[in-house]
């Protein structure tokens, strides 16, 4: 029973269709080729008419910023409506055929083009794309696009950035008095934006203006980078890195670790800079840039200290008496109970209790310590400020 159903439904159908069918074959017969439709002609029966194009823009995914290249891709497309004087028709001629679809390249298109873009001009729209035409000779056109456009990218705030990026839509072919370009009822659709990974869309402008006596439609998008991914991978670990270098100063000398340890450290330093490499932009600028570099001075200054340090542990010989005298405020305490202990000796052994080069190098890793534990921290922190 259903069988027959469907049948007798499939018959009926394709009854109606063949009808309408042949009443929209003889239409498009008669709009393009009885009346001799002209595609290259603009479809104003008065050629001083302008025609106006109504043009809204649905942006569907932001597909990536190349930071170097200065370059914004999206994927969206274009609505556009304008009024076809030579493809009206009264559809009680045509068995009530209201609309029709035909491929775009049958019609009179605007030459639209993006004018901020990367490749070479080019139409839009591709040959598998209807324009669909009703009664009263408005066609909507729907060019989908892969669209690439410039756009000044700025790093600087890396990887808390936000970016303001054109896309801008021209009539390459015809002046602003034969084709205006004005925005349709929404604008800009971001309903259907697809989430990313990397940049939310946080904002939107339209701007109308002309370019070169021809229309130009402007649609501003401001971009917001995720920072997860960054902070995660690439701010901790350096940050981390940096605690870990401040430590060399808490090494003693002695333990013979302190040269091994301080090289390790700025060696983990360069090689996580070339890992993270191929993730950073490939731009100059950013204030992170220079803190990574920073970071990396820091800890080569490390090293060098270290060396330094290393060479004056060993030294028998007496420690000039400006250096010695500079660290006597520093020692009284130590000295005070080393007398303590040693009771009757007092006075006589004072002056044999001047600064080995051990002690030097103990008192000077101690204020290194503190003095680049100071530095690396307020740096940090007015770095991370300003980036916020
Ligand atoms: C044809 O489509 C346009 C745009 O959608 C609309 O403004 C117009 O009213 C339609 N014409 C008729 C006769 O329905
Ligand atoms: C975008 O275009 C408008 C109008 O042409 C202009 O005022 C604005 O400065 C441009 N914005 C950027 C980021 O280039």
């Amino acid at each position: 029973m259903p069988a027959t159903v469907l049948l007798v439904a499939i018959i009926f159908i394709g009854a109606t269709c063949a009808q309408t069918g042949g009443n929209a074959k003889t239409l498009v017969t008669d709009l393009f080729t009885t009346n001799s439709y002209q595609k290259k002609v603009r479809p104003v029966r008065d050629q001083d008419d302008m025609i106006v194009l109504l043009v809204d823009f649905y942006l569907v995914g932001i597909n990536g910023v190349d930071e170097a290249a200065q370059r914004l891709t999206t994927t969206g497309y274009l609505s556009t409506l304008w009024k076809d004087q030579y493809l009206e028709w009264d559809p009680a001629l045509y068995g009530g055929v209201i609309s029709i679809n035909v491929p775009q390249s049958y019609v009179w298109k605007p030459a639209l083009a993006l004018q901020n873009g990367f490749t070479k001009l080019q139409e839009l729209g591709s040959s598998v794309i209807n324009v669909n035409i009703n009664i009263s000779g408005h066609v909507i056109w729907e060019p989908y696009e892969v669209f690439e456009s410039k756009c000044n990218i700025d790093v600087k705030y890396f990887p808390f950035d936000h970016q303001t990026c054109n896309i801008s839509f021209i009539d390459w072919s015809n002046n602003a008095f034969e084709v205006e370009i004005r925005e349709g009822t929404y604008g800009i659709i971001t309903a259907e934006l697809e989430d990313d990974a990397l940049w939310t869309v946080i904002s939107t402008k339209l701007y109308h203006d002309t370019f070169d006596l021809e229309s130009r439609l402007t649609y501003s998008v401001t971009i917001k980078r995720t920072p997860g991914f960054y902070v995660l991978n690439i701010i901790v670990p350096v940050i981390l890195l940096g605690v870990l270098n401040l430590f060399t100063f808490v090494l003693p000398a002695d333990s013979g670790e302190k040269m091994g340890y301080s090289i390790t450290v700025f060696l983990s330093f360069a090689v996580f800079l070339i890992i993270v490499n191929s993730e950073l932009p490939k731009t100059t600028g950013s204030i992170f840039g220079q803190y990574m570099i920073f970071q990396l001075g820091i800890a080569l200054f490390t090293v060098c200290v270290t060396a330094i340090q290393l060479r004056f542990h060993y030294r028998t010989d007496p420690v000039p008496r400006l250096i010695s005298g500079l660290m006597a405020c520093r020692c009284k305490s130590k000295r005070k109970i080393t007398n303590r202990n040693e009771n009757g000796k007092l006075d006589r052994d004072e002056s044999k209790l001047e600064e080995t080069w051990k002690d030097v190098i103990s008192i000077l890793d101690f204020i290194l310590f503190w003095i680049s534990f100071s530095v690396v921290l307020s740096f940090t922190i007015f770095v991370f400020v300003k980036l916020n």
